[in-house]
């Protein structure tokens, strides 16, 4: 019996996998379609379900069989009697990685590769792609089999999961971006994206969370990874020093870059709030803006955590801690309506910018003087001689 293996991760299975795995069967006397174990990487599916989308899928062939594997491949081949093993190549930029782990596999155990080229309805096609494009609410019908799309939607429609609040469950707001507000108001809010989200509570103090909370389910853990958001979000309270403050609820231009270091998650972009407040030098009405810089790397973390740094929490990233030390520092002690503000008159306490720059005072004459001014306005005996004992 000719039997090959088709190993891969199918998180999820994709028409081109499938392509494949049928041109496959069609060759050989049975395919054992194997799901690498694989606990280092973040998945969407868990194995149980990546193998069951798997065998519905492929039911209809009869020769193809779904297993699972952890370790070597070519063990994996040992323990199952398989020489060969098959794999499709979409493009180039496939080919070299495909290579080197062919040769390596023939290396270790003589276990041979036969690639496959995929059909070009599916060279462009990767189940990261298909998760990144559900995510944002695009449209993958075509690319995944009917069984799969139904899944997709159904997990990443409902990525950050059923709030659980002090009075219970609450279905709280919407798509990542809404309101934090929204979600403690628990009410149902409908995207643009077609998808209904609901707002977790921060494991640690149940707090719910909402605007500042990314749930990096589709980053992945692959260093080098990266994934961009532009949002606005309302200003949380207390964003306020003694003269500035952003008002609360006004409206917060983020610009994100989430990138996964062999660490953690490394955030960095910036902040854009309205400030208002009181200029420092004439107390004109602020209405400025202010702009804070975020670098923050978020790490994995284990079981011994260190106060000082940040971590993620599963999947989740909760910016808002370091979004309020960003925004906070970046608060100015001595705000001012402009750079050269000249302040207020110390004379009549009008404001200089108003008062033009022709304003001036004389200056009060000394109380002394006028004692000396009576004595010039009275006649005199003698000219010139003033008689200071009068006085
Ligand atoms: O779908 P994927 O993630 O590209 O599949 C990769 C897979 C599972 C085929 C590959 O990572 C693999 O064979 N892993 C098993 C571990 C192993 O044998 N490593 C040595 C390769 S030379």
């Amino acid at each position: 019996m000719h039997r090959v293996v088709c190993p891969g991760s199918f998180d999820p299975v994709t028409n081109g996998h499938l392509d494949i795995i049928g041109r496959a069967a069609g060759l050989y006397d049975e395919v054992v379609v194997a799901v690498l174990i694989n606990v280092t990487k973040r998945s969407l599916f868990t194995v149980d379900e990546r193998v069951e989308m798997l065998g519905e899928v492929t039911a209809s062939y009869g020769n193809v069989k779904i297993d699972r594997f952890h370790g070597l491949l070519v063990d994996f081949c040992a323990t199952n009697g398989i020489t060969a093993v098959i794999k499709g190549l979409r493009a180039v930029s496939d080919f070299e990685y495909e290579m080197q782990m062919a040769q390596m596999n023939y290396r270790m155990a003589n276990v041979e590769t036969l690639f496959m080229t995929t059909n070009p309805l599916y060279s462009f096609l990767s189940s990261s792609l298909v998760k990144e494009i559900v995510t944002y609410g695009g449209d993958v019908t075509g690319l995944v089999p009917d069984a799969v799309l139904t899944r997709l939607r159904d997990r990443l429609g409902r990525e950050l999961g059923p709030v659980r609040t002090q009075q219970g469950i609450m279905r709280g707001s919407a798509k990542l971006g809404l309101p934090r507000a929204a979600g403690r108001l628990g009410g149902r809010f409908r995207t643009s994206n077609r998808h209904e989200y609901t707002v977790m509570p921060n494991r640690h103090t149940n707090a719910p969370r909402g605007a500042l909370a990314f749930d990096l389910r589709t980053l992945g853990r692959q260093a080098g990874s990266a994934r961009e958001r532009r949002l606005t979000v309302p200003a949380p309270d207390d964003l306020r020093l003694e003269l500035a403050r952003v008002p609360v609820g006004a409206a917060v231009d983020l610009e994100l870059r989430f990138e996964a270091v062999t660490e953690g998650v490394l955030v960095t972009g910036s902040a854009t709030a309205p400030l208002v407040g009181e200029c420092a030098r004439c107390l004109a009405a602020l209405d400025t803006s202010v702009t804070a810089g975020i670098t923050e790397l978020y790490l994995y973390g284990g079981t011994e955590r260190d106060e000082e740094e940040r971590y993620l929490d599963g999947d989740m990233l909760d910016l808002e801690p370091a979004f309020r030390d960003a925004v906070v520092l970046a608060l100015p002690m001595s705000p001012l309506c402009r750079d050269d503000c000249p302040g207020l008159c110390v004379e009549c306490g009008v404001p200089l910018a108003d008062a033009g720059p022709g304003h001036r005072h004389e200056p009060a004459p000394d109380p002394r003087w006028g004692a000396l001014k009576k004595f010039e306005d009275q006649p005199t005996g003698r000219a010139g001689a003033v008689d200071l004992q009068e006085g």
